[in-house]
Formats: structure tokens, C-alpha cells, sequence
């Protein structure tokens, strides 16, 4: 992703008087049309906090098929946080393209931005159209970038939707939407259960599940102040049934299951994993013969175990979803997916997740963005990390 600039050093100014940059609310651009942009950077793997750096630097006007970007919404994933890490498969790319000293990456993988300018050669976007990244690694967490067109996705009508609305749509609501409908026939009803169930992929699944006609037993964990508010919250959202994982774990808690599902003869066709331990094996347990379980987080650390008689005399099914090698593979898809979650969110049927949006302006502190993501890493959170961009 070729950045262009006059100037390979920080924009900061030594007189703040006589620069563009003293007006907060202003957006920074050069009389020759290049955007001043702050992106944050990491040149080696680790935490967050140890290796996360604000950068300055500039980005030219488009040319060819190139676009220049201005973020509005960039959510702070699980997923950002491991390849800050170094622990995620999917790797960005360290290059010295945003005049650092050593090779840098750009943080965060989703993220919706506004075209501020399209080079003559850029066929199917064109100025003042939101678009999303269609791929991980892209870098999201930056006010500005340049990007050929082919490396993000138009959002054909952007008509009643918010920037976080769409910033968000394209990791979480469309690997729930998957997972519902690509491992088993949602025509045929029944139940799924998930751990997890109030994570952004949770509500999201809740959501789409009830449209489609399916139940849903939702799995949460225990919290100091209890977990009333937190169920009322998600079978407001369409949840069936909402228990803890300890109580998912209770020895008694396969005729609770059989209550609900009318004896069992209401099948729970499908599993959605992303914590993985005990919590996991004992959701395995409460699937029908054939069933399938999806892996798709390992929020706990811990591995997958399974017991063999769930394989042997249930034939339960055991797969994994990534919803980036599935999107590489059906991009055509993904923009359907995408589009139809938005189109379900225009009308009122499919609410936001809870968010912490972190203002992001052109004078906001570094300490103050590395500790939004830093902060992701702990538990118990009332919302999602999402970084908002002023008109920077
Ligand atoms: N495979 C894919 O394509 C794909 C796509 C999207 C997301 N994901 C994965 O899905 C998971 C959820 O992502 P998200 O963005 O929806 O999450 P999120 O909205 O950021 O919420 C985090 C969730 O993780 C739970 N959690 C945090 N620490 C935990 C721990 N130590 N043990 C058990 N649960 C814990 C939280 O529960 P509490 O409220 O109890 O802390 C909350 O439910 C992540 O693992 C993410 O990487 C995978």
C-alpha cells in the first residue's frame, strides 16, 4: 500500500501558530493537496502497550487506480491484539512505505472509511462513497490512508447508517451469519448453542438466529455483580435461554436442556465455540447426534478437548470457521452478506453491539490510543473498543 508524501519526517510543527494543525476540528491539508495523517504503527511483535507507537506523516492526492481514505469508525478486535502479538496467522506487511525509521505495520484489520479523492483510473469508487477493507492486515488504525480500489469494498447505499454501524459489519455479523448458515439448513429450525453469547459474534448470532427461526441457548460467564442485566440484555436481542458456564457445567444440566427443547425432540443442530476448555466440552455434550460444533475463537487459551463418544456414537462434527479465508474465497459473498446485514440494520431488525468508541482527533495523545487497545485484553468489558475519527 504505497503511502506518498513530501515529507518523510513528523508533521508536527516547531510553531503551532503558523500551522495547520493548531485547529483541532480542521482537516490538515497541504496547499498541495497532501493530507496530514496519523496512523498507529508497530515495527516489532508484543504488547500493545510496549510496541504501539502514534506515527506522523502525509498522503498524497490519488493518482491511477489509488484511492485516498479518511477513516470514520475502526473497531479494536481480539483478533488485532494477537497480531500485534505476534500470535495470529494472518501477518501485515512491515514496510518503510510511512517514512518510519524501521520497517512499521499499521494495527486493526476492520474499519469503514470516506474516499477524499479517486486517481482517474478507479473504476468502481469514486469520491464521498464509504468503503470497508476486504482483507486482513490492510491497518485500520490510522486517520488516512492510500490504497489501490481493489483492496476495499464500495458500500453501495450508505443511506441511514452510521459510521460504527458500518465499521463493524464486516468481521462479526457476517461470521455469525456464516456460521448459522453454512454448516447446517436453518429451514429445518431447531436450536443452536454458543459460549461466548455476548461477544459481538454472540449478539450478532442471537440476532440473526431468532429472524431465521432458530432458538438459542446462550452461554455467559459468571461476573462478580451477577449476570441478570447481562440476560435481560440478550434475550431483549432474542436469546431463548441464557446460563453461565458454570451452571452449563452442572451435573443436572442435560435435563434442563431437555425441558426447553420439548424432551429433546427439538434438535440442537449446531455449536458456536469461542472459548474452548471445559466450557466448550461441555457444550459439546448438549448436541444431538449429527450436530455440528464451530470453532472460531479460543477466548480462554485453552485447547478444544473432546470426548471420543461424541465422535463415535453421535457423530458430532467438529469444524472450524475464519471468516477472512472464507471472505478471500467468496468475495462476492461477503458483499452479499455484508449488504444484507446492513439492510436488516437499516430497518431496525439488527441492533449494534455495545461499543466504547475512543474519539480519535488530530491531537490525541498516543498514551490515550494504546490504552484503548490495550484495554481490550481484559474481561468483563461493557462494549467493544472502536476508534472514531474526528474530522481529522
Ligand atoms: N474466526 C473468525 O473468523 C472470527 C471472527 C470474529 C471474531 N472471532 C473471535 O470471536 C471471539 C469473540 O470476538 P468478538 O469480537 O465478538 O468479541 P468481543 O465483542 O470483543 O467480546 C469478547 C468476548 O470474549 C469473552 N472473553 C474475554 N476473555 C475471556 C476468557 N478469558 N474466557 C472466556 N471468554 C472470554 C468476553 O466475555 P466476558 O464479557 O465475560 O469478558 C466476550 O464475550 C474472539 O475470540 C475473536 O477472535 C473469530
Amino acid at each position: 500500500m504505497p503511502q506518498h508524501g513530501p515529507s518523510r519526517a513528523s508533521p508536527r510543527p516547531s510553531s503551532p501558530t503558523t500551522s495547520p494543525f493548531s485547529h483541532p476540528h480542521r482537516r490538515h491539508i497541504s496547499a498541495y493537496g497532501y493530507e496530514q495523517a496519523k496512523a498507529l504503527i508497530f515495527s516489532t511483535y508484543g504488547e500493545p502497550k510496549d510496541v504501539l507507537s502514534l506515527h506522523g506523516h502525509s498522503v498524497s492526492p490519488a493518482h491511477s487506480d489509488n484511492l485516498t481514505l479518511r477513516f470514520l469508525a475502526s473497531p479494536i478486535n481480539p483478533a488485532d491484539i494477537n497480531q500485534v502479538q505476534g500470535v495470529y496467522p494472518s501477518k501485515p506487511s512491515f514496510t518503510r512505505a510511512l517514512g518510519t525509521a524501521a520497517p512499521a505495520a499499521v494495527g486493526g484489520n476492520e474499519g469503514v472509511a470516506e474516499v477524499l479523492s479517486a486517481g482517474s483510473g478507479a473504476k468502481t469508487v469514486a469520491k464521498g462513497d464509504w468503503v470497508i477493507v476486504r482483507a486482513p492486515g490492510f491497518g485500520t488504525w490510522r486517520t488516512h490512508a492510500q490504497t489501490p480500489e481493489a483492496a476495499v469494498m464500495r458500500i453501495d447505499d450508505k443511506a441511514g447508517l452510521t459510521a460504527l454501524q458500518v465499521g463493524t459489519v464486516g468481521v462479526n455479523p457476517c461470521t455469525a451469519y456464516r456460521m448459522l448458515t453454512d454448516y447446517v439448513d436453518v429451514r429445518e429450525g431447531g436450536w443452536f448453542v454458543q459460549n461466548g453469547a455476548n461477544s459481538g459474534v454472540g449478539r450478532a448470532a442471537i440476532q440473526l438466529g431468532r429472524l431465521w427461526g432458530l432458538k438459542s441457548i446462550n452461554v455467559v460467564r459468571a461476573r462478580p455483580e451477577g449476570v441478570e442485566g447481562l440476560a435481560r440484555e440478550l434475550k431483549d436481542l432474542g436469546a431463548d435461554v441464557v446460563v453461565t458456564d458454570e451452571e452449563l457445567q452442572d451435573k443436572g444440566f442435560g435435563e434442563r436442556v431437555k425441558e426447553w427443547t420439548n424432551g429433546g425432540r427439538e434438535k440442537i443442530r449446531l455449536g458456536l465455540n469461542c472459548v474452548g476448555g471445559k466450557p466448550a466440552t461441555a457444550m459439546a455434550r448438549v448436541l444431538s447426534p449429527e450436530a455440528h460444533m464451530v470453532t472460531y475463537g479460543a477466548m480462554s487459551k485453552q485447547p478444544v478437548m473432546l470426548p471420543a463418544s461424541l465422535l463415535i456414537f453421535k457423530n458430532v462434527h467438529f469444524d472450524g470457521f475464519w471468516v477472512s479465508k472464507w471472505a478471500e474465497r467468496n468475495p462476492a459473498e461477503k458483499k452479499r452478506t455484508v449488504e444484507d446485514v446492513l439492510s436488516l440494520t437499516r430497518k431496525g431488525l439488527f441492533k449494534d453491539a455495545p461499543v466504547l468508541e475512543v474519539p480519535w482527533g488530530f491531537e490525541t495523545k498516543q498514551e490515550v490510543l494504546v490504552e484503548a487497545v490495550q484495554g481490550t485484553l481484559e474481561g468483563f468489558r461493557k462494549g467493544k473498543g472502536v476508534f472514531v475519527f474526528e474530522n481529522t
